[in-house]
């Protein structure tokens, strides 16, 4: 299985950002701790992040014929982004969208995902445990 895990904006930034909501990992941190779920796990994986919306639809799209399943975090681009709901929908690879903390009990301007209507299943709220989750859930998705 092959997946690619896409960080967006400012999630380069963990550590230093906001702390105190996103905690002190940072984001080699959490690349480490992906990719060993992944080892463990026996799934081949590939990580990329990026600040700009275009380059994370670029991204989608070479996944095409080459990737099983997708994890994203899109970031801010989550509440905002109808081109990477519209990449997702058109790649047709099963999505798995993840948040660090739980936007559901945050601001009101957080309560809507477009990415997350392209994706088969949401985890917020867990901190890096959550993209862990994800790679199970897309092992567990891609075997039925
Ligand atoms: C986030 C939540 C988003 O609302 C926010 O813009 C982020 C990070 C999270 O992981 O909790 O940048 O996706």
């Amino acid at each position: 299985m092959r997946i690619l895990v896409i960080n967006g904006p400012n999630l380069n930034l963990l550590g230093v950002r906001e702390p105190e909501i996103y905690g002190t990992g940072d984001y080699n941190a959490l690349i480490k701790y992906i990719e060993d779920v992944c080892r463990e796990e026996n799934v081949e994986v590939e990580c990329y992040q990026s600040n700009h919306e275009g380059d994370i639809v670029d991204r989608i799209q070479q996944a095409l014929g080459n990737k099983d399943g997708i994890v994203i975090n899109p970031a801010a681009y989550t509440h905002t982004s109808i081109a990477i709901m519209d990449a997702l929908k058109a790649v047709a690879i099963p999505a798995v969208e993840v948040h660090l903390t739980n936007v559901e009990k945050r601001e009101d301007f957080r309560q809507i995902s477009y990415a997350g209507m392209a994706c088969v299943h949401t985890y917020m709220g867990l901190g890096f445990e959550g993209y862990k989750e994800a790679v199970l859930f897309l092992k567990r998705y891609l075997k039925d």
